[in-house]
């Protein structure tokens, strides 16, 4: 029988359907070090983005034939290791991106009117009403760095709010300009959304292009009146930068959903100006009922094809 392991919170249906022909250990607190001790019996690895599946992991992983990134980035799993081991492996691309969507809309608007400090205030029984002047979304511009999947969903919405939206691209094509054109979306460069937008909402993806792609350089052309939104990856924004733009009211406020180090104390932690959540982008309920649905139709698509064995 072969052996699956999930490291990362997957939609229970995953573990019942898949049960009845393979045995499932689900352990999404697992250390680095137990990781590295039991890889080696299983067959099938499923993974998100909590977990670093690095090279000493992968050539532990003797019987590892499948990996299966239950979201999109694979910036986290070693892909050049699981190629030259033959390990298969897939991951599940843009099924979140309207999760991670409407998470920069909750944002925008919790940013605009001070929620986290209403909210926390009002609980201790303190009504203060003059401190808390916010702003209207409409006619506001906001900044898309990234006009893949999510960056495009959030434009969308953004129009449908009456915000004017500006967005960049790094490989324009002729069917992103349509889609731009046809949503009312202007491409422009970074220099232009990072001057003129009320609100930066940064969806690349990581690589060595994007890595500390926003630092202090970045943020002092802001606005200061800005909102800044990182929901793709903590190392695209340098964080200690954002720390001290934030301390300094360089810039208004920030919401972040990924860290440089995540499942670690960060210092953002500190401050009053940022809404921290734990890389909860993809948490919906329907489309982590989505992504369980292709999961589970991927690894039997796999045992037809014949890739397990004891
Ligand atoms: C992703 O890359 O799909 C997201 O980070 C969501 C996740 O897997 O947690």
């Amino acid at each position: 029988m072969n052996k699956i392991l999930i490291i990362d919170p997957v939609d229970h249906v995953v573990i019942e359907k898949l049960k009845k022909d393979f045995i499932i250990d689900y352990d999404i607190k697992i250390s680095r070090e137990k990781l590295i001790n039991i890889i080696k019996d299983y067959s099938v690895l499923i993974v998100r983005s909590g977990h670093r599946i690095d090279k000493e992991i992968i050539n532990n992983a003797k019987k590892l034939k499948l990996v299966i990134r239950a979201g999109t980035g694979f910036d986290n799993i070693d892909i050049e290791t699981l190629k030259n081991n033959s390990i298969h492996y897939c991951n599940i691309p843009k099924v979140n991106s309207l999760a991670v969507a409407e998470l920069v809309i909750t944002y925008i608007f919790a940013l605009s009117r001070d929620l986290i400090y209403t909210n926390n205030s009002t609980k201790q029984n303190v009504w203060i009403k003059d401190k808390y002047m916010g702003y209207q979304v409409e006619n506001k511009i906001l900044g898309i760095i990234g006009y893949g999947s999510i960056g495009q969903l959030v434009a969308k919405k953004a129009n449908a709010l009456g915000m004017k939206v500006l967005a960049s691209v790094k490989n324009m094509n002729s069917e992103k300009n349509k889609i731009a054109l046809e949503n009312n979306v202007k491409l422009v460069d970074n220099e232009t959304i990072y001057k003129n937008s009320d609100y930066i909402s940064v969806c690349v993806p990581l690589n060595d292009e994007t890595k500390n792609l926003i630092s202090m350089r970045e943020f002092e052309k802001m606005k200061t009146s800005c909102s800044f939104i990182n929901v793709s990856r903590g190392l695209v924004v340098n964080e200690n930068d954002l720390y001290e733009a934030l301390k300094n009211n360089i810039i208004r406020n920030a919401a972040a959903d990924v860290y440089e180090k995540e499942k670690n104390k960060s210092k953002l932690f500190e401050l009053g100006n940022i809404i921290c959540t734990p890389h909860v982008g993809a948490m919906t309920i329907e489309t982590q009922k989505k992504i369980a649905e292709i999961v589970i139709k991927k690894i039997y698509e796999y045992k037809e094809r014949g890739i397990f064995y004891d």
